[in-house]
């Protein structure tokens, strides 16, 4: 009862940025890579790029804040490829504001991608890999702002603050059936999401930054790529901050 690394992973967000990244990482090891993501035609483009050099990928649609999304995506996937034996919940969104200038419908869609998104998808992708009893693992992202919280992603933070202690308790009730569950948390990372950020704030990131760049989405891979490896089997319930030492508590 062991993960494999010719098994089936399940990427959420992997059209772009660190997902991407994740999901042509997964499948350089041999697995097969379904990437789920709200832009499909992302998540075809590195569905594509993975066939393309040899590996094994589909891309398909989901909106991780929508039940029926989830459980459409869900089905789709595991018609086609059985149960998943890793689960990556990495989609999220963010925006960058004060608090004092923001409104519920914005908190609502926070919470609803980064925080209830993760756990509707756990929750539909969870009791077929327990069925499987080929044991698993979930790596869910986080974010260094879930850590230590973050000036301008005040409800943000709050979302990823909850999902490491959405994967500190998952990780308690499934270790029995060999499935950890563990999070990254990644420091500043060059992606699309982040290159919407204020360009003064990107140069003062880097400055405070002791490796003097921000990391890569393959940084953050590797990361995830450990959690999800056989390597990982007795590490469960832990936070991993990447962020190049910007955060060291
Ligand atoms: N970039 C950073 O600096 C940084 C830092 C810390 C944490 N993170 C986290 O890393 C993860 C990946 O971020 P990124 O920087 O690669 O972002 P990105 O915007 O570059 O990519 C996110 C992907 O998720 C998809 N997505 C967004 N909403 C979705 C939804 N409702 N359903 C399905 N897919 C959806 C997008 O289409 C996109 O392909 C996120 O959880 C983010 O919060 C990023």
């Amino acid at each position: 009862m062991t993960v494999t690394l010719d098994s089936l992973a399940v990427v959420t967000g992997g059209g772009a940025g660190i997902g991407r990244a994740i999901a042509i990482g997964l499948a350089a090891q041999g697995r097969t890579v379904a990437i789920l993501d709200v832009r499909a035609e992302l998540a075809r483009d590195t569905a594509q790029e993975i066939i393309a050099s040899g590996g094994k990928a589909e891309g398909f649609y989901v909106d991780i804040a929508d039940m029926d999304s989830v459980i459409a995506a869900r089905d789709a996937v595991v018609a086609k490829y059985g149960p998943c034996q890793v689960l990556v919940n990495n989609a999220g969104w963010e925006e960058i504001h004060r608090f004092t200038e923001t409104s519920s419908d914005f908190w609502q869609k926070i919470l609803g991608i980064n925080l209830l998104g993760p756990i509707a998808v756990t929750h539909a992708f969870l009791q077929g890999m327990i069925d499987a009893g080929h044991g698993g693992r979930v790596v869910n992202i986080s974010s260094d702002a879930g850590r230590v919280g973050s000036s301008g992603e005040v409800v943000y933070s709050g979302a990823k603050g909850g999902i490491i202690g959405f994967t500190k308790a998952l990780a308690r009730e499934i270790i029995r059936f060999d499935i950890t569950s563990n999070c990254v948390c990644p420091g500043p990372t060059d992606t699309p999401l982040l290159r919407d950020a204020p360009e003064k704030l990107t140069t003062a990131l880097k400055g405070a930054i002791p490796a003097r760049r921000l990391a890569q989405p393959e940084d953050i891979m590797n990361a995830v790529r450990f959690f999800a490896s056989p390597d990982s089997s007795y590490i469960t319930g832990q936070t991993l901050s990447v962020s190049g030492g910007l955060t060291m508590a």
